[in-house]
């Protein structure tokens, strides 16, 4: 087995929440499922990243606008998620979802349960990927129920159970 084969059995064990990544092409909207997202930090200015793989066809529209939205999805969002790691073309993903521009002109998905509309303030490439480092300039939370889709061992799943941050104050 390679180092690669192990790295990748071992971040199948890895839960990841699921989004999907859009930007603006012009005028025309993309997007892409990626769990690569993390925060980085809150204050004074807040920030997060997301690795994209330079195949991936929204890579090149993100640094043409240099901006990006990061939309997290719910347990019933599965099929999305599937339709955005598909290989259904772009216009065709969007036509299945409403969205609006927030600041930046990046599409901020309706039934996500928030979104971070970001401004791209920093790039660099590793290998296959970019990492983009995004300045977060609009936050919009849609949803009062946190019940987050999750990846995890090669499949989309949900948490077994969770209790409301409400019940642990
Ligand atoms: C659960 C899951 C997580 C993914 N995470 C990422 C990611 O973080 N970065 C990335 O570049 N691709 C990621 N991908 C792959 C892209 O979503 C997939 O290749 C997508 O089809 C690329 O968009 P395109 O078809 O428009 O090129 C992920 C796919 C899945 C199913």
């Amino acid at each position: 087995m390679t180092d690669a084969d192990l790295f990748k059995r071992g971040m199948r064990r890895l839960a990841s929440g699921v989004s999907i990544v859009t930007t603006i092409d012009e005028t025309t909207p993309q997007g892409f499922v990626a769990t690569s997202v993390t925060s980085v930090c809150a204050a004074p200015s807040p920030s997060l990243l997301v690795c994209v793989n330079r195949e991936v066809s929204s890579h090149g529209a993100i640094h043409r606008s240099g901006t990006f939205c990061v939309n997290l999805l719910s347990e019933t969002d599965a099929e999305l998620a599937r339709l955005f790691s598909s290989s259904v073309h772009r216009e065709r993903r969007f036509a299945q979802c409403e969205w609006r521009a927030l600041t930046t002109g990046a599409p901020a998905l309706s039934v996500a349960l928030a979104s971070f509309d970001c401004k791209v303030q920093t790039a660099f490439d590793v290998e296959s990927h970019t990492v983009f480092l995004g300045k977060v300039v609009a936050v919009e939370l849609s949803h009062d129920a946190i019940q987050p889709l999750l990846y995890v061992d090669g499949r989309f799943d949900a948490l077994r159970s969770f209790a409301p941050s409400a019940a642990l104050t």
